[in-house]
């Protein structure tokens, strides 16, 4: 008896919730993030997958086309970096010695890293395009600057680095779409 209770009351959850997904899938058009695509694509394959779960984070991606997309990823990549500066800054208040050195180096990558982020969004407000390329590329080279700023010893940053060598590469990538 029991038993025929559970089993009725699931069947009835189960189609109901079949009803449901029926009524969401057809009311629900699928987000366009061809441009998304079409700049993440150049950014496999290591990068690809960071590159959509970022800039689909953002609910300016849909629909968007490249100079808009250029302000989400840049936009986004100056926040990452702030955070990972704020984090430099909270490790520093508490070490010493060697790791305190590599950490203050790794605040002035940081600190040049978030510099050109910004003059690449000044660019971007005045529709220069030409340096992008530069200042995304710049920031790979201070993402493994500060990784190698630890060389020999754990890097409390990685994951921050990587964080930053995905954001230069997907601002390449869109650098170049707005260059042509
Ligand atoms: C930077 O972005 C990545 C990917 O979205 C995220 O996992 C990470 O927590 C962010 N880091 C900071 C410091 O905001
Ligand atoms: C400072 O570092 C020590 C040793 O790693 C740790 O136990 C302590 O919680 C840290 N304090 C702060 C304020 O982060």
């Amino acid at each position: 008896m029991a038993t025929s209770h559970a089993l009725l009351l699931f069947c009835n959850l189960a189609f109901g919730l079949l009803a449901l997904s029926v009524v969401v899938e057809s009311s629900v058009v699928p987000p366009d993030y061809a441009e998304v695509d079409h700049v993440c694509s150049r950014t496999a394959p290591y990068y690809d997958k960071f590159c959509k779960d970022v800039l689909e984070s953002d609910p300016r991606a849909p629909g968007a086309d490249a100079l808009t997309l250029a302000y989400v990823a840049f936009g986004l990549a100056h926040r990452n970096a702030s955070g990972t500066r704020d984090q430099i800054t909270s490790l520093l208040s508490n070490s010493t010695g060697l790791v305190r050195q590599h950490l203050e180096r790794c605040r002035g990558y940081y600190a040049t890293a978030l510099a050109n982020i910004q003059e690449a969004l000044n660019d971007m407000d005045s529709k220069t395009y030409g340096r992008l390329t530069y200042f995304s590329a710049s920031l790979l080279d201070r993402a493994k600057d500060c990784e190698s700023a630890f060389k020999g010893t754990k890097s409390p940053l990685t994951d921050n680095n990587e964080d930053l060598k995905g954001f230069s590469v997907i601002g390449v990538s869109i650098a170049e779409e707005l260059i042509v």
